[in-house]
């Protein structure tokens, strides 16, 4: 499908995202300043930018894992149904677990992630999510640490696409439609 022009304006600069990261850390050693060793668990795709920064500044031992959850195509809709795609290489039955997500939009990824791997028996199961869009949620769910909540917005960068592009960005941008040139 050919992509609508548009334009990113900055929302969120690089600066904030690691002075907001850092202060999630220092919550997160807190909570888990007693853990063995923590699982941090990275949804894929879109977490891998912010789980790197995360354990980075974390100073703990941790293992790091990760599984592919899926609610989305290539476009804007989000679709009710969410798809386990890639599961956990390691066994988390007793340990304590923080799943880092990067957005939380209608909430069936995180909800049904949290509620699939509690079937395991973790021990403390966790959340965290750089960005929360409450506007947009479906189901009762809030991430147990939030970065920023954003407005109704479509973004990208630090992790998120759009149509697979803007990734890397290093900031979070708003998406701009823009008409096509005459
Ligand atoms: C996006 C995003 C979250 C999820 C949030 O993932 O990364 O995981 O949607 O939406 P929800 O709260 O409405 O469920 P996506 O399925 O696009 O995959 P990606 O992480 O590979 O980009």
């Amino acid at each position: 499908m050919p992509q609508k022009p548009y334009v990113i304006d900055e929302m969120i600069s690089a600066k904030a995202i690691a002075a907001r990261v850092e202060g999630l850390a220092k919550d997160i050693r807190a909570e888990f300043a007693d853990t063995d060793k923590l699982v941090v668990v990275g949804l894929l795709r879109g977490s891998f930018v912010f789980i790197a920064d995360l354990v980075r500044e974390l100073d703990l031992p941790v293992e790091v894992d990760f599984l592919e959850a899926s609610s989305y195509g290539d476009g804007m809709e989000s679709s009710r149904e969410v798809r386990i795609l890639k599961d956990l290489r390691g066994k988390i039955e007793g340990r304590d677990v923080l799943v880092v997500e990067d957005i939380v939009d209608t909430g069936h990824t995180l909800s049904h992630v949290s509620d699939y791997l509690s079937t395991r028996h973790p021990g403390r199961l966790r959340t965290i999510a750089l960005l929360d869009k409450p506007a947009r949620r479906e189901v009762d769910f809030k991430a147990d640490w939030t970065g920023f909540e954003i407005p109704d917005e479509f973004v990208v960068g630090y992790g998120i696409d759009y149509a697979q592009r803007n990734r890397n960005l290093p900031f979070i941008g708003k998406v701009r439609f823009v008409d096509d040139p005459a």
